[in-house]
């Protein structure tokens, strides 16, 4: 058997995990005991089943924002556009245990009338769920979500916010078709 010359080169698990950005960023913002709105920044996130929709997040196990989801048992996925990226950015570097993230830094909300709490209003789109189970995974945990309520924001123009490398550099990303 005749092999090609070996072009995939062994390297650690991190230095082979940099090359997946673009990577999505969500924001998700869950309800603490007390009522506080959490919102946190979450690029570990999927959609896990179309019927039922449920979306997976996965947190890391220090967070504030999984004791508030495990409190609440509900959190809200909101799909940043490019002009948050501030924002995002704030909520993804600033822990809620000792802080109220949303009167340090304001975003326009609107009610989450399903699962109580807020929506973010000018996101491309927000999803409320109601925490259906959690898995272990290693440092983090996969918070299921089942969605209970679907919003968008009918501006076309709304880009949706990436993370551009492992620097929590975020940005736009523009669709290039090809093949
Ligand atoms: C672009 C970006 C993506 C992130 N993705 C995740 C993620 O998928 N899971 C996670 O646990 N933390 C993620 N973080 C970090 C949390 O958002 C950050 O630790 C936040 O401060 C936690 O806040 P809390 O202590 O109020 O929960 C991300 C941060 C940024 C900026």
């Amino acid at each position: 058997l005749a092999y090609d010359p070996e072009v995939q080169i062994k390297v650690d698990y991190e230095k082979a995990a940099s090359r997946r950005y673009p990577e999505q960023v969500v924001i998700a913002l869950s309800r603490d005991a007390a009522g506080k709105v959490d919102p946190v920044a979450i690029s570990w996130a999927m959609t896990a089943s179309r019927r039922p929709p449920m979306i997976a997040i996965a947190v890391e196990r220090t967070r504030y924002f999984l004791e508030a989801a495990r409190a609440s048992r509900a959190f809200v996925v909101a799909l940043p556009s490019t002009a948050m990226a501030m924002e995002t950015r704030f909520f993804g570097t600033r822990s809620g245990r000792d802080m109220e993230k949303l009167a340090e830094c304001p975003i326009r909300t609107q009610p989450a009338r399903e699962i109580g709490g807020v929506i973010a209003r000018d996101a491309l789109a927000n999803f409320e769920c109601v925490l259906e189970s959690e898995t272990g995974a290693g440092d983090h945990v996969v918070l299921l979500g089942r969605v209970v309520a679907s919003h968008v924001n009918e501006d076309e123009a709304l880009e949706r916010l990436f993370s551009l490398g492992s620097g929590y550099q975020l940005g736009a990303v523009t669709p290039r078709p090809v093949g």
